[in-house]
């Protein structure tokens, strides 16, 4: 019924509580003025879960606690970690990483990629149609500032000019624009030339292009980031296309206003402090355009040409306003209709253990490149106190598979709307919610299949689950399906990462208190099945997150 609770059934809180907690009843009862308990009596006279219920009490004002059946967990388990692809598949694109090239990728770039990464690899997994779009800044005065500085360096020098240098160069070159006239007008001169797209200036800005994209996917590789080279479509891409859409949007009445000789568009419900409409200026009086001109053009390409269900964009929260005023234009102004989902999902900052922004000790911007330097070294220090065995080709393997998972898994576990404080020590911990407890768990499972020369694949054995640690590992493991379409409808990987957290912590519990191939067929049987399960669930799961595994460690 319209307006009606909804029958809210989540996991129980706590396991003396039950598998699964019935919520909606008070609500249900409050708006039909009736006694909570006896409606939930009512509930459970109707309900018809004999099948799949060992009992369901009523709790509390009104609760219902239900507890699952152990020949139902066995039954259901074997499918466990197969997702079921969605009946409903959409194109959905995904706007991440994006990051502006007049820069060497920095820390302030790993949220989006990350993040966006595990969301898109989800939605896939849930059956859905990704569309990957790198929406890189590579059009504007910064690159007139580099290419004019670049120019002025020399043609050799800017041909050696290694990315490494870029920072540098990007530093220096906004140094002489504030400082040297002379250079100021150079560098405007430039933007002009590339906006008349003049061949020269053109060249010189492929050229450098070239470069920033080769070190991007640098990064994205040995991140193993899945964003190849055909996802790129950058703010210049769209340069055509503006011009055309803004006479398109001049057909319509109301939209475009002039004002101050700009192109405005006025939407009452954005106010500055002083209660005036802020306008979203769509055309510059001196003819230029802004960076939300070209995420409507963007828009538009992903409506007619990429066809798009659904739109995700990912950047830091200072980017709130900005998607709120893009979202409406495009509502009034009919480039995407009601019915295409448009949705930020913004994140917050990345802190250091003083809760400051993570930087360098000299104040910079911890490069990326820097960044996996490290964490490779770490881990690499780490697995070789952990287990001196490993031959050095292995050692160097799991090193990056850690190192890399640890730093991804650091930010994807947390609520990604707060800030995080990055620390390698915590992020690097085999204990905990991190990267290498899951590893090293899926690492642990391997190797019982090893010592008992089994195939994991091939077990299908259902479990007695005759202890309570197996029955708790046995009900979360059911949970998986639930907890991936959560992430395709909020975008969060935290759900995932706590679930996936979860399950480790559970079958731990089972792994300590519960014999395996020391017991007799039947029982053993059926506790490798639970192994194999987790297994395959920790391996998808965290393949969704773009986490490897590995089957020794
Ligand atoms: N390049 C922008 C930045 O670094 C992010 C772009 C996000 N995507 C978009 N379509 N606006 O802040």
């Amino acid at each position: 019924m319209e307006g009606e609770p909804p029958a809210v059934v989540v996991p129980a809180g706590r396991p003396e509580y039950g598998d699964y907690q019935v919520n909606g009843i008070m609500g249900a009862a409050k708006r039909a003025r009736t006694n909570p308990r006896e409606l939930a009596a009512n509930v459970v006279d109707e309900l018809e879960l004999g099948d799949v219920a060992e009992s369901i009490e009523i709790a509390g004002p009104g609760f219902l606690n239900i507890r699952l059946k152990p020949a139902f967990l066995s039954a259901q388990i074997t499918t466990t970690a197969l997702i079921e692809k969605t009946t409903q598949p959409q194109r959905v694109v995904v706007d991440y990483s994006s990051p502006n090239l007049a820069k060497e990728m920095h820390v302030g770039h790993l949220r989006s990629t990350v993040i966006g990464d595990a969301v898109a690899r989800t939605l896939e997994l849930a059956g859905h149609t990704v569309i990957r779009q790198n929406h890189i800044g590579d059009w504007g005065t910064a690159f007139g500032r580099l290419l004019a500085f670049l120019d002025e360096v020399g043609d050799e020098a800017a041909q050696d000019a290694e990315l490494r240098d870029i920072e540098a160069l990007y530093v220096e070159a906004s140094e002489r624009f504030e400082k040297d006239p002379a250079f100021a007008e150079r560098a405007r001169q430039m933007v002009l030339a590339l906006q008349a797209h003049e061949p020269s200036a053109i060249a010189k800005w492929e050229h450098f292009m070239a470069l920033a994209q080769q070190h991007m996917s640098e990064i994205y590789a040995r991140l193993d980031v899945s964003l190849r080279s055909e996802d790129i479509r950058g703010e210049s891409a769209y340069n055509e296309a503006i011009g055309p859409m803004i006479a398109d949007l001049q057909k319509q009445d109301d939209v475009l206003v002039e004002s101050d000789g700009a192109l405005c568009i006025f939407m009452p419900q954005f106010k500055n402090k002083d209660g005036e409409i802020q306008p979203m200026i769509v055309q510059k009086s001196d003819g230029g355009y802004l960076y939300h001109t070209t995420d409507l053009a963007a828009l538009r390409y992903r409506r007619d040409m990429l066809h798009a269900d659904r739109v995700l964009y990912f950047t830091d929260a200072r980017q709130i306003l900005h998607f709120d005023m893009l979202f409406a234009a495009s509502r009034l102004a009919k480039i995407t209709d009601v019915d295409v989902l448009l949705e930020h999902h913004p994140f917050g900052k990345i802190l250091d253990k003083d809760g400051r922004p993570f930087k360098t000790r000299s104040g910079d911007n911890v490069l990326l490149r820097d960044l996996l330097d490290q964490a490779i070294e770490r881990a690499t220090t780490l697995i070789h106190d952990k287990n001196p065995e490993l031959d050095s080709d292995q050692r160097e393997v799991v090193a990056r598979a850690v190192a890399i998972g640890a730093v991804k898994y650091a930010d994807l576990s947390k609520n990604r709307l707060h800030d995080y404080t990055f620390d390698w020590d915590e992020m690097l911990a085999f204990d905990g919610n991190t990267a290498p407890y899951l590893q090293y768990a899926y690492a642990r499972i391997s190797s019982v299949f090893e010592k008992g020369n089994i195939d994991r694949t091939q077990c299908s054995e259902p479990p007695r689950l005759e202890t309570e640690v197996e029955r708790q590992l046995a009900v979360h493991l059911l949970r998986f399906q639930e907890v991936i379409e959560q992430v395709v409808a909020d975008a969060r990987p935290h759900y995932l990462c706590s679930f996936l957290y979860e399950l480790t912590v559970r079958f731990m519990r089972f792994y300590e208190q519960c014999p395996i191939l020391s017991e007799e067929p039947p029982i053993r049987d059926g506790r490798l099945t639970l192994c194999s399960r987790t297994a395959a669930t920790l391996e998808t799961g965290l393949k969704a997150l773009g986490i490897r595994v590995l089957a020794r460690m």
